[in-house]
């Protein structure tokens, strides 16, 4: 068996797993945009990775914008795009800083859907993240982020398996997430990737730290970013049905928009 490490560097394995859910998340996507958002075609991902979402974006005559930090991933993402016949911008940026001039204001809707924002590993970290990409939106855009919350309460660790395919070599995918270190508000996770198929049999292990939110962490630190949570809904992108505010679900993805501002003192409405 040949061992490898970072999942990200081998973007086609990545895409097997995680590629079935995309035609369903774009779905989700529009439906939210014309529901809570502006119905304009100009949308943005965050940390878009191997572009699965930003390639299906393409097909439906969206603007796509997308960045990522992952070299890789973003090479595989411009591969399976054609840039000059779509709307699509990539580019090479973190997170905690992607604000550029030409998009300020630009963008209906801006989403991140599997845990990606749970990379940000400090508060500081992802309140950057939140406010360059407020200030990427449309006042009436929208930021659909989806996360698992922690149960800080938990012992044991939790385990996700999924199998895919791709051409003749079978893609088996296991990630852990170790409990949670409440004090430093982080979590442990694994990720192991077995590839068998003809002449092959691989062993692609990564490991990476997660923040850890709880419903006031979250709630905290979207405030302090100068967004207001228009609904939840769960991973099962059930648009009909969004979740109570008491759920105790975990899966959240929130539709964000900017706050209106505050009006200022001696503006009508103002102090
Ligand atoms: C779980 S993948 C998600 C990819 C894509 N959004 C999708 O749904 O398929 C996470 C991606 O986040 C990227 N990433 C992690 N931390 C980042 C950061 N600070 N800035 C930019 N990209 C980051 C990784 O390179 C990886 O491509």
């Amino acid at each position: 068996m040949k061992r490898l490490q970072d999942w990200y560097q081998h973007p086609k394995y990545y895409d097997a797993i995680f590629g079935d859910d995309t035609v369903g998340e774009m779905d989700f996507l529009l439906a939210l945009n014309r529901r809570f958002g502006t119905s304009g075609r100009c949308f943005l991902e965050p940390a878009c990775g191997a572009g699965r979402l930003i390639a299906e974006g393409t097909r439906r005559g969206l603007r796509m914008v997308g960045y990522d930090w992952s070299r890789e991933m973003l090479a595989h993402a411009r591969s399976r795009i054609s840039l000059a016949e779509y709307r699509v911008h990539l580019y090479h940026a973190r997170m905690e800083s992607f604000a550029p001039a030409e998009w300020r204001g630009e963008v209906d809707l801006a989403y991140s859907l599997v845990s990606t924002f749970r990379y940000l590993d400090t508060e500081q970290a992802a309140l950057r993240h939140l406010r360059c990409t407020k200030a990427l939106l449309k006042p009436d855009g929208l930021y659909v982020l989806g996360f698992d919350l922690t149960d800080y309460a938990r012992t044991k660790c939790e385990h996700e398996r999924w199998i895919g395919k791709i051409g003749r070599d079978r893609v088996v995918c296991n990630t852990r997430e170790w409990p949670p270190d409440r004090g430093r508000r982080r979590a442990r996770m694994r990720n192991r990737l077995r590839i068998t198929g003809p002449g092959k049999d691989w062993l692609i292990e990564t490991e990476w730290i997660f923040r850890t939110y709880h419903d006031g962490q979250i709630d905290a630190l979207l405030a302090r970013a100068g967004f207001e949570t228009l609904a939840v809904f769960g991973f099962d992108h059930q648009i009909d049905r969004p979740l109570p505010t008491d759920t105790d679900r975990l899966d959240r993805i929130f539709v964000l928009r900017p706050a209106p501002r505050a009006p200022a003192a001696g503006q009508p409405g103002g102090p």
